[in-house]
């Protein structure tokens, strides 16, 4: 029986060249169509691996179909979208992309963080609707970067990229982790402190850490309410950390300055999202990773796990 791959999205080619060299593969061949759930769970019931994306709920379900699969090889750091528990009783290896798309992510999260304190989309749509008549002292102002205080949350090595940015911009860096970072204390002079600390302090919050039960709405109303008036939120990591209803609030009512978000609880999130509504929001369609370069790596790194997984050798990426 030959081995058989199947991968849930339009995938770069030389990444499907390398994964063809050893398997059989069938794709979801769209690139802004996810792969229905039923044509997901047909097509794993002969599979011995599945690259997929973070968009696929790799649930109980899709696993219990799938009886001869060995490895999940997710285009992606983050994993959340996959019982990974499940997985593990199954004696099916999860595999993820670490580390090629650290510093592009990091760039991104950076690139929010200007765009939103300096209002850039705002002013740039401004001046394209033929609003700006005359230079004006306190027109389209916003706050400053360079010298303020940014607060980490999750410490990891894209918390640890961005700290390195801004350290070029001459900011403070508090962070919150689950545990302290030492390396990071010592190398990127980044000080620890508790979340409401680095809520009560920072001009600018960002978010980073996984998504898992204990994140969830980790950044909610109470710790809102913790932010100066004039603070920004990031999120570059994932939807479901920040409750965005009570962002909505907050950023509505002047409780913060702005927020520059790449992910939603809810993705693709709905044009009609009340935060897509305000003018201090900066919102971005998940492209933390996104440049060719590191798009490109990421697939080759989820050809080479699955490749692995499937030929009954040790995945170098594996969660589980
Ligand atoms: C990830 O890898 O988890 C990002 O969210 C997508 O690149």
């Amino acid at each position: 029986m030959t081995t058989k791959v199947y991968i849930t999205r339009k995938f770069p080619d030389e990444a499907l060249a390398k994964i063809r060299e050893h398997c059989h593969v069938r794709i979801w061949d769209e690139e802004d169509i996810p792969v229905p759930r039923e044509v997901l769970m047909q097509e794993v019931a002969d599979a011995d691996g599945l690259l997929c994306m973070l968009t696929e709920q790799v649930d109980e379900a899709v696993l219990a179909s799938a009886p001869r699969l060995r490895v999940v090889s997710n285009l992606a750091v983050g994993y959340n979208n996959i019982n990974v528990a499940a997985a593990t009783s199954l004696g099916i290896a999860v595999t993820n992309t670490p580390g090629v798309l650290t510093e592009t992510t990091a760039d991104l999260a950076f690139a929010l963080l200007l765009a939103t304190s300096r209002r850039l989309v705002e002013a740039s749509d401004y001046l394209r609707a033929g609003k700006w008549k005359a230079w004006s002292p306190m027109q389209m102002t916003g706050q400053d970067v360079y010298g303020a205080t940014l607060g980490i949350i999750g410490m990891g090595r894209i918390g640890e990229a961005v700290a390195r940015r801004a350290l070029g911009f001459g900011m403070k860096v508090l962070y919150f982790n689950r545990s302290r970072k030492l390396d990071s204390e010592r190398e990127y002079g980044v000080t620890y402190c508790e979340l409401s600390t680095l809520l009560t302090e920072s001009d600018f919050v960002v978010t980073l850490t996984p998504h898992t039960p204990e994140t969830a709405n980790l950044i909610d109303r109470e710790q809102l309410a913790l932010m100066k008036s004039t603070a920004v939120l990031i999120n570059p990591g994932r939807g479901g950390i920040v409750n965005e209803a009570a962002l909505y609030e907050a950023l509505a009512g002047g409780q913060i300055w702005a927020a520059g978000l790449d992910v939603f609880e809810h993705e693709p999130v709905s044009p009609d999202h009340p935060l897509l509504t305000l003018p201090n929001v900066v919102a971005l369609p998940h492209i933390g990773s996104a440049s060719v370069q590191t798009r490109k790596k990421m697939a080759m790194m989820a050809a080479q796990n699955v490749i692995l997984g499937v030929t009954g050798r040790m995945p170098n990426e594996l969660v589980n």
